[in-house]
C-alpha cells in the first residue's frame, strides 16, 4: 500500500479537494487496494470540521462529494505516509520544521511538482478569503497535478 497525504493550513478548501480528486483518480484506475489516500492542515482551527461549503459545492459540481473532516498533521503522520504533498511553500516550510528525521523530509514534495505543465515551485493559491472563481481554479490546478501525480505513482513502482 502507497500511502499519500495531502496537506494545506485549513484543511477545509485545498488538501480535501485534492484529495477528493486522488481518490476519484485512484479509483477509476481500478488502484484503491493500493493508493491510500488522506488530507491534513499544519493548523488546527477547522479540525473535525467538514470541508467548506464553497469547496465542497464546487467538487459537487465536477462530480467528486467531499465527506472527510478536517485533521491537523503532527509529527508522528509521517510514519503512515510514503508521500506527504504540500499544496503551497509556506506549509512545506511548517512540513520541514515537524520532520523528525531526513527520511521523513525526503517524503515531502510540492503538490504541483508532479504537474509536468506547472512551472518550478509552482502553489495551490489560497482561495479561503477570495471571490468569485478561486473554487474553481484551485480544482483545475489539483486535478492537473493529481494527474500528474498519479502518472508518476504508476511509473514509480510500477502500478
Ligand atoms: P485551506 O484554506 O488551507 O486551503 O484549507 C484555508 C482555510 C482556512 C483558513 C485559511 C486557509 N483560515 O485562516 O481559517
Amino acid at each position: 500500500m502507497i500511502r499519500v497525504c495531502i496537506v494545506c493550513l485549513g484543511n477545509i478548501c485545498r488538501s480535501p479537494t485534492a484529495e477528493g480528486i486522488l481518490r476519484h483518480l485512484v479509483t477509476e484506475a481500478g488502484l484503491s487496494h493500493a493508493i491510500h489516500v488522506e488530507s491534513a492542515g499544519t493548523g488546527s482551527w477547522h479540525a473535525g470540521e467538514a470541508a467548506d461549503p464553497r469547496t465542497r459545492s464546487e467538487a459537487l459540481k465536477r462530480g467528486i462529494r467531499l465527506e472527510g473532516l478536517a485533521q491537523q498533521f503532527r509529527s508522528q503522520d509521517f510514519e503512515r505516509f510514503d508521500y506527504v504533498l504540500s499544496v503551497d511553500k509556506d506549509n512545506l516550510r511548517v512540513l520541514e520544521q515537524l520532520a523528525p528525521n531526513a527520511q521523513a523530509k525526503a517524503k515531502l514534495h510540492l503538490l504541483r511538482s508532479f504537474d509536468p505543465m506547472s512551472p518550478p515551485h509552482a502553489e495551490v493559491p489560497d482561495p479561503y478569503y477570495g471571490q468569485g472563481d478561486g473554487f474553481a481554479n484551485v480544482f483545475d490546478i489539483c486535478h492537473a497535478a493529481c494527474t500528474g501525480f498519479l502518472d508518476h505513482i504508476r511509473t514509480a513502482h510500477s502500478k
